[in-house]
């Protein structure tokens, strides 16, 4: 017996670090896993890798119909949703005199508007019991250099996991927040830390951690599973994945 057999668990930027490291121990636990990513190889490269009959769907969260051929293709594959993770997201560091409004728009469609219409759509076919879990970001509430725009962007989620909350209490569906700390994934390399800045980079940042080492996604995937499955009066909180740092 596992703690998710027989669950249905959508993850939004399930190709890749944390998104997939959580789809792929769901998928241990019993879970059928529909993952999605904007990559197609990388979607179909992952989804063979986590195995367990997972399923990709490529699309952009930025576009609100994504979310509904999302939802419809999850309903007449699998009837219903158990658990939906809204965790797809992207980062650019600068400092605010340096934002277009393009940056400051692309922030926004993909880290705050793809989660409230994420929600929106598949919110409807989340079943009693059933969770959402947002991913967040430490960075929404702990002050860091040039992340501005990035925090505000996620900051949001807050209150709309725990206005959500309160909104699907009815129907027994809790909503709660992941916010890691600095984890070991692609982002970085998203960020523009090359693979020769990466030990340096990984140094500076364990000064600041007092677990004193970045977090592995597999560490986010395990708090995440436990707001999945284990939490079950666990209902609008924000568990911060952190090695500590937000102390500092
Ligand atoms: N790693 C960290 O230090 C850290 C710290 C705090 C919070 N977070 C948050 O954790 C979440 C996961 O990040 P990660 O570190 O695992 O980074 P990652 O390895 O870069 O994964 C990001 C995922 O989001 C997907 N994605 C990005 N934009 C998308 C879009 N417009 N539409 C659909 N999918 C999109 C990516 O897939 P495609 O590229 O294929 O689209 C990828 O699967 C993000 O929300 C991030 O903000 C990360």
């Amino acid at each position: 017996m596992h703690s998710l057999d027989g669950k249905v668990a959508i993850i939004t930027g399930g190709n890749s670090g944390i998104g997939k490291a959580t789809a792929s121990l769901f998928a241990k636990e019993g879970a059928q896993v529909i993952i999605t990513g904007r990559r197609q190889e990388v979607l179909d490269a992952a989804a063979e890798e986590i195995g367990h009959g997972a399923v990709g769907v490529c699309g952009d969260v930025a576009q609100y119909d994504f979310h509904q051929r999302l939802a419809d293709k999850v309903r007449k594959m699998f009837g219903g949703v158990d658990v939906y993770m809204a965790n797809a997201g992207i980062i650019n560091l600068e400092g605010s005199a340096a934002v277009s409004v393009s940056d400051y728009d692309k922030h926004f469609a993909i880290n705050t508007r793809g989660v409230f219409f994420g929600v929106q759509a598949i919110s409807p076919l989340i079943r009693a019991g059933g969770n959402i879990i947002v991913t967040s970001s430490l960075a929404a509430t702990k002050v860091l250099p040039q992340h501005t725009l990035y925090a505000g962007s996620k900051a949001a989620m807050a209150a709309f996991a725990r206005n959500w909350a309160i909104e699907f209490k009815e129907r027994k569906i809790r909503v709660n927040i992941l916010s890691p700390g600095p984890t070991e994934t692609e982002i970085l390399g998203k960020l523009g830390v090359t693979d020769a800045d990466r030990p340096g980079f990984e140094a500076h940042m364990a000064n600041l951690i007092p677990a004193g080492r970045m977090g592995r996604p597999e560490e986010l995937a395990e708090a995440a599973l436990f707001l999945a499955a284990k939490g079950t009066f666990v209902n609008g909180v924000e568990l911060i994945v952190d090695g500590g740092m937000s102390l500092t």
